[in-house]
């Protein structure tokens, strides 16, 4: 049916009719807050390059947590970021270390959300790289031995979900093989199986002092030209046992949502990161744009895409309006 049989306006006329339609829906059970943790106690050291975000004693961090656990976020993803920093990273699998605290402070005050820990080495190794440096190059075999630990030590603390984001070779089998080893056959690995080479983490790098003393992250993370490569990698984790995938960045990166949700049974999970935060708040602190509804449809293309499940630094903004679009 062709103009003027066949009218596409007339399901855009009246707001009723666009609920009627409407092809993807945002809610809070999609969003998972990220958030940076710090020794200490009663800090709340905003981070310059990401407006709203802080470096958290685990005092606050509760108090965060207990917000978007109330605005009916399932999950939050932990950072540590460390100043004790070694050749082998020994601060992050610490018993006392800042993660573990910060899990069992949650876990005292707001059991039912879900705690995610990502696990890498770049926030405790003195070079900042995501693996163990061996004569000047990132040695992968003893970097998984080392990632593997420190995904047990958080879930022996009470993590809920270790996520991965070495972007080493063999690391979700190495971690599932340990965690089931020791009795955590339960605890899933979402892994960041699909994380490109991206200049987008920039605000994440000065918020967890973790910039790359030397070199850069190509010979790990992968090559924004590709996307054959994500298929593969994606595959090859789910052999491994992951049970979510994750693409990461998020927004130059549709295309490869796109493509792995109709290749992979497994859910995806998106991560929209610092840089695409940053970008939107500084477009806000300029008079620019409106960021609140930019958020929002940011966030609705992520899904729109294929993303089950969205990290994003924006999650309580987001939870308020879709609290507010509810009433
Ligand atoms: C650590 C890690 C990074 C991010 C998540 N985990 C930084 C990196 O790989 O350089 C980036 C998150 C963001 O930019 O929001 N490996």
């Amino acid at each position: 049916m062709l103009f003027p049989d066949f009218r596409a306006r007339r399901m855009r006329e009246t707001s009723v009719f666009r609920r009627m339609i409407r092809e993807t829906k945002l809610s809070c059970d999609d969003l998972i807050l990220p958030l940076f943790v710090v020794k200490g106690k009663n800090i709340k050291k905003p981070i310059e390059s990401m407006p709203g975000h802080y470096h958290l004693s685990c005092d606050n961090l509760v108090k965060i947590v207990k917000q978007a656990y109330s605005l009916n976020i399932p999950g939050v993803m932990l950072f540590g970021i460390s100043d004790k920093k070694d050749s082998l990273a020994t601060s992050a699998y610490d018993p006392n270390g800042i993660i573990q605290n910060a899990i069992k402070a949650i876990k005292d005050s707001v059991p039912e959300i879900a705690v995610l820990t990502d696990v890498c080495l770049c926030q405790y190794t003195v070079n900042g790289h995501c693996g163990i440096v061996y004569n000047g190059k990132i040695d992968n075999d003893t970097s998984i031995e080392l990632i593997s630990k420190i995904a047990l030590s958080y879930a022996k603390t009470g993590a809920d979900m270790i996520a991965p984001s070495d972007m080493m070779d063999g690391r979700v089998g190495e971690i599932r093989e340990v965690l089931d080893k020791d009795g955590f056959s339960n605890v899933p690995i979402m892994s960041y199986s699909v994380k490109y080479c991206s200049a987008f983490y920039g605000p994440f790098r000065e918020a967890a002092n973790s910039t790359p003393k030397f070199g850069d992250r190509k010979t790990y993370q992968m090559d924004p030209s590709n996307q054959l490569e994500a298929v593969r990698e994606a595959t090859l984790d789910i052999a491994e046992g992951a049970d979510i995938i994750m693409v990461k960045p998020a927004l130059s990166y549709l295309d490869v949502i796109y493509r792995l949700k109709n290749e992979i049974d497994l859910p995806i999970a998106a991560y929209n990161v610092s840089g695409e935060y940053a970008m939107i708040k500084a477009g806000e602190l300029m008079g620019w744009i409106d960021a609140k509804q930019i958020i929002m449809e940011i966030l609705l293309s992520i899904k729109r895409a294929g993303a089950d499940m969205i990290l994003t630094y924006s999650a309580i903004e987001a939870a308020k309006e879709l609290e507010n679009q509810s009433l």
